[in-house]
């Protein structure tokens, strides 16, 4: 198989990875079969995944815009992804053209493929790191000299922290990132979720130890508990459509049962 230019000669191809497995789902082009034949199995084992990661993918968009308007120029995106159309930059541009962004994936495909995409815009930074080691991801953010610590930021954890099992202990992580914001920052989280899924999700999710990372489900008060120290804004911790949806667009039947949590909590500055 020929592997896109730029990328690391050390991939393992006989191993799915979490980025390409939601590329495909999102109608992506950079994912290989390995990838595809894991989707499919996934899919036909809860019907309703790709209809939630494609939810995700509209919460971070009215999330990052919610945000643009108040003021958040600068965002740090973590478990970013492989770039796909209505990328953070781009949806943020579209009310600030200022903004600056500074992706982070542990994936080297989606951390080479972001690189070739985003080369030449002097905004956005890519960096390849891994959530668990936030000192690390701050310190390589700040190198790159896009994002001002001292101002507000926007700090981007979508669909990323259910990849942080509990023995990697990620309230102390999140508590990390809180610590390096200034009041007036905001969290965007969202995260998949057990709670009124049908017994097949718990079998889709053990599929996902066949990826470098496992998913761990949660709970609506585990993932209410991320926002330690942020103030939860309107309408609290939802299922993702039933965040601020933007119209009809944004309406599916029955939002209970796509899988996931999302919200948006405001760094106030009190003790957390
Ligand atoms: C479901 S995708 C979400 C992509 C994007 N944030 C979105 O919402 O559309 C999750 C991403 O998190 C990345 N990821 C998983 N574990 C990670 C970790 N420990 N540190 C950084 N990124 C991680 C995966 O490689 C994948 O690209």
């Amino acid at each position: 198989m020929r592997l896109p230019d730029g990328l690391p000669a050390d991939i393992d191809l006989t191993r799915p990875s979490a980025a390409r497995v939601y590329d495909y789902f999102l109608g992506g082009a950079h994912n290989f079969e390995v990838d595809r034949r894991l989707a499919e199995q996934i899919a036909a084992m809860t019907p309703h995944l790709a209809e939630t990661m494609r939810a995700g993918r509209a919460f971070l968009r009215r999330g990052v815009r919610m945000l643009v308007g108040e003021g958040i120029d600068q965002f740090l995106d973590i478990g970013s992804g492989i770039p796909t159309a209505g990328n953070v930059h781009e949806v943020a541009r579209e009310i600030d053209p200022r903004v600056r962004v500074v992706y982070v994936d542990i994936d080297p495909v989606a951390v080479a493929h972001s690189r070739s995409i985003l080369a030449g815009d002097e905004q956005t930074g890519v960096v390849h790191g891994d959530l668990r080691e936030p000192e690390r991801i701050l310190a390589e953010a700040q190198k790159l000299g896009l994002i001002d610590f001292g101002r507000p930021v926007g700090v981007l954890l979508a669909g990323v922290v259910h990849f942080i099992p509990d023995s990697d202990d990620p309230q102390e992580i999140l508590a990390t990132l809180r610590a390096a914001t200034v009041p007036g920052s905001h969290l965007l989280l969202s995260h998949a979720t057990h709670e009124g899924q049908p017994p097949e999700m718990l079998d889709a999710q053990r599929l996902s130890a066949r990826t470098s990372t496992e998913i761990t489900l949660r709970s609506r008060a585990d993932v209410t508990a991320f926002f330690g120290g942020f103030t939860v804004v309107e309408p609290g911790v939802v299922h993702l459509p039933l965040w601020r949806p933007d119209g009809p667009a944004d309406a599916v039947a029955d939002p209970q049962r796509l899988g996931a949590f999302g919200g948006v909590g405001r760094h106030d500055g009190g003790a957390g």
